[in-house]
């Protein structure tokens, strides 16, 4: 892969490494570290991501429990499998796969995992650390791309870094995350008037929206390091970013391609999260 193609599945593998070596030095201690991931329903793209995420777990050495629950599950049913979970010490994060049957408050669903626990960093316990900069468990794919920045040793500080879509889950807090590695950030969404004249500005542009190939050309500054969080389907079925990766990339310093660039991040820092959550509880049982 040349130079300038950032290469997530390599990045996520060397962290995967690393994670693995963790996890056997916590195993030598009496803890395994485990992961819970609670799915609602036969979504199927769910059960694809699900069946990721314990295929992964496994792989570093967790433990993995799948909680597989009818799309008819109410919510205090549900909550009470979280409940059980919050109180089970072999269970250091829990994940709620996402999104939820209608009928399922989501927002009440989120608030019931123990912030302790939660690893997709959802909890807004964990959102306000993480907005004040204390630490927390932060929400998995703007952490990745953190990840990918500083492993292709990326500058960010003082850099322009200007994020297009402004989701709870990816645009908010990779904005903070920016800034607070003293980058200067600016937010665009759907009712920006003038795009490109925004992105154009962009020495590291972050592209989060669910749009193909929505940015082009025009959208981009000669030289720019360029971010695409898009998973979509083009008209021959095939997955493409939110970016014309074609169209964009003799343009760029460096770029993600889409599938290995964010996507298999992700995945990666939810391990690196549930790591994070079982050396804290076993630094807890040591005091
Ligand atoms: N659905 C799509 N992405 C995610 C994610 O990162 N976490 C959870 N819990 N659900 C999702």
């Amino acid at each position: 892969m040349s130079e300038k193609i950032i290469d997530g599945v390599a990045i996520g593998k060397e962290i995967r490494e690393e994670i693995k070596a963790r996890v056997s030095a916590l195993k030598e201690r009496g803890c395994t570290p485990g992961l819970a991931v609670i799915l609602v329903g036969e979504n199927q793209a769910s059960h694809t991501y699900v069946r990721n995420k314990q295929k992964s777990s496994t792989e570093v050495g967790m433990k993995s429990e799948l909680v597989n629950l009818p799309a008819s599950v109410t919510e205090d049913e549900l909550l009470s499998h979280i409940n059980k979970l919050n109180n089970d010490d072999s269970i250091h994060g829990i994940l709620v796969q996402l999104p939820l049957p209608d009928h399922i408050d989501e927002n009440r669903i989120i608030l019931a995992i123990d912030p302790k626990k939660d690893v997709d960093g959802f909890h807004p316990i964990n959102v306000g650390k993480m907005m004040i900069g204390q630490r927390s468990f932060l929400s998995c794919t703007p952490y990745g791309i953190i990840k990918l920045l500083e492993r292709t040793n990326t500058p960010i500080k003082g850099k322009h870094a200007v994020i297009v879509g402004r989701s709870n889950i990816v645009g908010k807090p990779m904005g903070q995350l920016l800034l607070q590695r003293d980058a200067t950030v600016t937010y665009c969404h759907s009712q920006t008037v003038d795009l490109p004249s925004y992105t154009k500005q962009a020495d590291i542009l972050i592209v989060a929206i669910g749009r193909t190939k929505f940015i082009g050309e025009e959208h981009v500054k000669d030289g720019a390091v360029v971010i695409d969080v898009g998973m979509n389907r083009d008209e021959n079925g095939k997955l493409c970013g939110d970016v014309d990766f074609e169209a964009v990339k003799n343009k760029t310093t460096a770029i993600t391609p889409v599938p290995g660039g964010v996507g298999p991040m992700t995945i990666t820092m939810l391990l690196k999260n549930t790591l994070q959550s079982a050396e804290e509880a076993v630094a807890e049982s040591d005091k």
